[in-house]
């Protein structure tokens, strides 16, 4: 496809678009939305931006349900309540006492600024559980996205390709002025999102992402998280 075609199917300048510089600098996880809906234009705009994501062979194994409104009210009830009788489905593995040493280190990290953040104490634990509950809220999101993928073998590089559209989709919306989180959490009670939004079980869920304007007086969003530099995660060799 000529570039210029290209460009003409998508929704929105690219010469109007803040640099790529600035955008991956700007983008963060957003914990604090306002109620506004994003406008029907914009989302599409995004969704055809998170399109473009590089995938095995060109596969573009994704199915993007996009929830809003009363549904995702619905959506938010049967996690809640999912996760009160104790009813996970997650379609992956998640086990955070399987972090070692400076992952496990960035883990915590995280985890002190998030809670720091609601005012929550380290042993609090009436409290955490009230912040780890804003996921199944969706941290007051208007919408939440979920990427469905279909199961190829041991599903790496499935999981791989869901995670380049995800990083386009968070990209996309922070150039648009908007903002994400992408959430595992929600992933946790897969067969319940499947239920309600009346998705085939051959569709496995790996992370949801709520999003919309960010709210910037939310406790979730009074901080940011840095990186190692790269000296620490990258080897050269010649
Ligand atoms: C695949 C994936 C799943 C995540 N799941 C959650 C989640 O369930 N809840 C949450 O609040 N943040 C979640 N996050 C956000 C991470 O905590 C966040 O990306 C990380 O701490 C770095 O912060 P930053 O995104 O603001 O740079 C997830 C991120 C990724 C990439």
């Amino acid at each position: 496809m000529e570039e210029n075609s290209l460009k003409n199917n998508l929704h929105g300048s690219i010469a109007e678009s803040p640099s790529f510089h600035k955008v991956v600098r700007e983008r963060t996880s957003c914990r604090g939305f306002l109620p506004d809906q994003v406008p029907s234009d914009i989302l599409n705009s995004v969704l055809e931006e998170a399109s473009l994501a590089p995938s095995n062979c060109n596969t573009q194994p994704w199915e993007t349900h996009v929830v809003s409104g009363d549904k995702l009210e619905q959506l938010s009830e049967a996690i809640l309540k999912a996760d009160e009788a104790g009813n996970m489905s997650p379609d992956f593995s998640f086990d955070a006492a399987e972090f070692y040493g400076r992952y496990d280190e960035r883990r915590f990290d995280q985890g002190k600024a998030l809670y720091e953040a609601f005012s929550v104490k380290r042993e609090n634990k009436e409290g955490r559980k009230e912040v780890s509950n804003q996921n199944y809220k969706f941290y007051n999101a208007p919408h939440l996205a979920i990427p469905f993928m279909p199961s190829f073998g041991d599903n790496v590089r499935v999981g791989g390709d869901i995670g380049m559209y995800g990083q386009n989709f968070l990209l996309s919306l922070t150039a648009h002025g908007l903002a994400g989180v992408p959430q595992t959490a929600v992933g946790f009670f897969a067969d319940t999102v499947r239920e309600i939004l009346n998705v085939p079980k051959e569709l496995r869920m790996l992370f949801g992402i709520s999003f919309g304007y960010a709210d910037p007086s939310a406790p979730g969003n009074s901080y940011k998280l840095g990186r190692d530099p790269i000296f620490r995660t990258v080897v050269f060799h010649q």
